[in-house]
């Protein structure tokens, strides 16, 4: 076993809105019995940000909650998102939390994995024999295009809106050799997205990936326009490897994708760069499952063992809250996003406990 004995951790935890404090002590819950099992000792605290944050701290990102991400080994993130908010100014958003958080982070590099579990290959729109095979990883570029770009402005009384899509060549450069290094440990194939027949800063993007690509000449590289992406994820899903994009096309087809595995509440994502990992499930807040025990834990959890391994360095206890999941979704265990229906229902709290009871004790060699 290659993971430190008794490593301590100190973990920020960011439980956010709507189903996000349910997901996120569903998350906890696992990473507690992974601490507990593999002797280690995990300091979770918890810290305010989104709508939650401007009731309570009237930020979206109070200091307080940033001075703690900046200091964790780690960070654990529920959702952020509140219609309440929706005429709120940009600044003033939950949504505007999350973002700062990554910049604040210089987290760049969004890494959303998917892949068909045993058992669930009829569970979403496709046809059981184009879902088999599906195992990708859309790179999502986190910290720049048309998120952060600006001019940006909005004056509603006038009808006129911007929004600038920017790109420099260390911006791409960087994300692109994410994609190539982590290909590198896959199948070999990057499918780098954009929409070059019409935008410069595609043009940009595309050019800059092909550089980088020639440092990689073990790594097949394609190109696909965004709108022929978006078609050949449900055509012919298995084909894909390592995607590679900008911030807005990765936030959009990732979404694609959780709808193609049965449920975005399956999808973990990790968002890395210069600061400590932040580890966000890819779904949103989802205000009308909120509080009722219904939502889907698996990406929440998922996203803790992407914590464990690709934040504190711990592969096994990573591997051993994969296999777990796994495991309750071969013998049958189903939240309502997933199940037939008629068929018996998980709760979020039921599920996380079937996962964690699953998480084995250290075997020490
Ligand atoms: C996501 C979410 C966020 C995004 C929102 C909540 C700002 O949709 O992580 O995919 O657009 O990045
Ligand atoms: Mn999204």
């Amino acid at each position: 076993m290659g993971s430190d004995v008794g490593r301590r951790a100190r973990i920020a935890v960011l439980p956010g809105d709507g189903i996000g404090p349910e997901v996120t002590a569903a998350a906890v819950t696992v990473l507690k019995a992974v601490a507990a099992r593999f002797g280690h000792d995990f300091v979770l605290t918890e810290w305010p940000i989104g709508a939650f944050a401007m009731r309570t701290a009237k930020s979206p990102l109070p200091e307080d909650t940033l001075a703690a991400c900046k200091d964790a080994d780690a960070v654990l993130l529920g959702a952020v998102g509140d219609p309440s908010f929706d005429a709120a100014p940009r600044d003033q958003r939950p949504e505007a939390g999350l973002l700062g958080l990554r910049k604040a982070l210089g987290a760049y590099a969004n890494i959303r994995p998917a892949r068909i579990y045993k058992g669930l290959e009829g569970a979403g729109p496709l046809k059981s024999e184009v879902a088999r095979g599906l195992d990708l990883v859309v790179v999502r570029e986190l910290t720049g295009g048309l998120y952060f770009g600006s001019p940006r402005s909005l004056d509603l009384a006038a009808g006129t809106a911007v929004n600038t899509l920017p790109y420099s060549r260390p911006e791409v450069t960087r994300i692109a050799d994410v994609a190539f290094r982590l290909a590198r440990g896959r199948r070999r194939k990057v499918t780098s997205v954009d929409k070059s027949n019409v935008l410069e800063t595609s043009q940009l993007w595309r050019a800059v990936v092909i550089e980088v690509g020639a440092n990689f000449p073990d790594v097949a590289l394609d190109h696909q326009l965004v709108d022929s992406c978006a078609m050949n994820l449900v055509l012919c899903p298995a084909a894909f490897d390592v995607v590679v994009t900008e911030n807005l096309f990765g936030d959009i087809l990732s979404d694609e994708v959780g709808a193609l595995v049965g449920s975005l509440g399956l999808l973990p994502s990790a968002s890395l760069g210069d600061g400590p990992g932040l580890f966000e499930p890819v779904h949103g807040s989802a205000p009308a499952l909120a509080g009722r025990d219904v939502a889907n834990p698996i990406g929440a959890i998922a996203t803790a063992a992407m914590l464990l391994e690709d934040g504190l360095g711990l592969p096994d206890e990573a591997g051993a809250v994969r296999a777990a999941i796994e495991t309750v979704l071969e013998k049958g265990a189903r939240t309502a996003d997933l199940a037939p229906r008629g068929a018996k229902v998980l709760g979020t709290r039921e599920m996380a406990r079937a996962i964690s009871e699953l998480i084995p004790v250290r075997v020490s060699v």
